[in-house]
């Protein structure tokens, strides 16, 4: 696409012109946004450029490891990961409202980022990975504004800082991807669906445990292995699963159980403010579900959510 590798070209000579050698501080998510955001000044300007990732513990199966590989290795970026997983599990210990989840985990988010920052002391420049249609979404060009339903709104308040860049405030999702792609990220990153700041938090029912999100994860990885391998993660905008607080009695061999049942959730859309649920295929279905019970101890039941939004949303919390 030549109108994308001119754009990554511009690009990248202004953000050089721009920071000179100055330093710059990006939050890294492990999305598309802050991914190729990222990607994007560490061309241009290397390692004056320095990733803060947060690892909450909330991320989807080996997620932190993979984003770590990616940018230190593949890109030998400046990339500072912080494990706070036992952090963020205490400060959510017994919390079974949503937002109260949410919450705790964007303060403790915010907090744990003002630490890593302090250590770095003062930067230049701060990345924000703000897109097109967040600049629309917040109403005016204000360059300070961040988006609205990010987790980690305010953040410049919390980081000494002079300036913003925002590489990405032109494009729209489908560029930004393809901005990625034309950067070598890989596949599986620039096309990653939508996470939400919250992370599994959101997709355990109640309250939370180590146990449980290891249990979800665990789902949630053979899900998306075989949606993946039926070839239609680009046809469904969003799928995941999400452990119920719910037990129900079931029988494996001749044993009577009594376990947790699990949902999957899987919906097509194009602005995630409506969507409909996915046909997926019933023999694929069947097959996600017997995988399930069979590889994931302590599940016992397997539902499809076929309920549009609205009224339903898209997560369950
Ligand atoms: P709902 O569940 O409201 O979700 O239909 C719409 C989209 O937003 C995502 N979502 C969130 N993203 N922080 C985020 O960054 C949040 O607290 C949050 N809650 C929902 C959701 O995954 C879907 O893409």
């Amino acid at each position: 696409d030549w109108k994308m590798s001119a754009f990554v070209e511009n690009s990248i000579k202004a953000i050089k012109e721009k920071v000179g050698d100055k330093k710059v501080l990006c939050a890294l998510s492990g999305g598309v946004d802050s991914s190729v955001a990222a990607v994007l000044i560490s061309k241009a300007v290397g390692k004056q450029l320095t990733c803060i990732f947060v690892d909450h513990g909330l991320l989807r199966k080996n997620e932190g490891d993979e984003v770590e590989n990616i940018f230190r290795k593949q890109f030998d970026i400046n990339l500072i990961r912080v494990n706070c997983e036992d952090r963020f599990l205490a400060k959510l210990a017994g919390v079974s409202d949503p937002e109260r989840k949410r919450k705790i985990i964007g303060e403790e988010f915010i907090r744990v980022f003002e630490e890593e920052a302090k250590k770095i002391g003062t930067v230049d420049f701060l990345v924000q990975g703000t897109i097109y249609p967040d600049v629309i979404e917040s109403g005016h060009g204000d360059a300070a504004v961040i988006k609205s339903h990010h987790n980690v709104g305010g953040l410049p308040d919390y980081v000494d800082f002079k300036e913003i860049i925002e590489p990405l405030r032109n494009l729209f999702k489908d560029e930004v991807r393809k901005a990625g792609e034309e950067l070598g990220i890989p596949e599986d990153l620039v096309w990653r669906q939508p996470f939400p700041g919250p992370g599994l938090a959101i997709r355990v029912i109640g309250d939370l445990t180590k146990e449980k999100l290891d249990l979800l994860r665990d789902t949630d990885y053979i899900f998306r292995e075989e949606i993946k391998a039926a070839g239609i993660s680009r046809d469904i905008n969003q799928y995941f699963t999400v452990l119920t607080n719910m037990r129900s009695v079931g029988v494996m061999g001749d044993e009577r159980t009594y376990d947790y049942t699990l949902a999957l959730r899987a919906v097509t859309t194009t602005d995630f403010m409506t969507a409909d649920w996915a046909r997926i295929p019933y023999d694929l279905l069947e097959k996600i579900s017997n995988r399930i019970v069979n590889e994931c101890k302590n599940i016992n039941r397997v539902v499809y959510d076929i309920t549009s939004k609205p009224p339903s949303t898209i997560e369950w919390e």
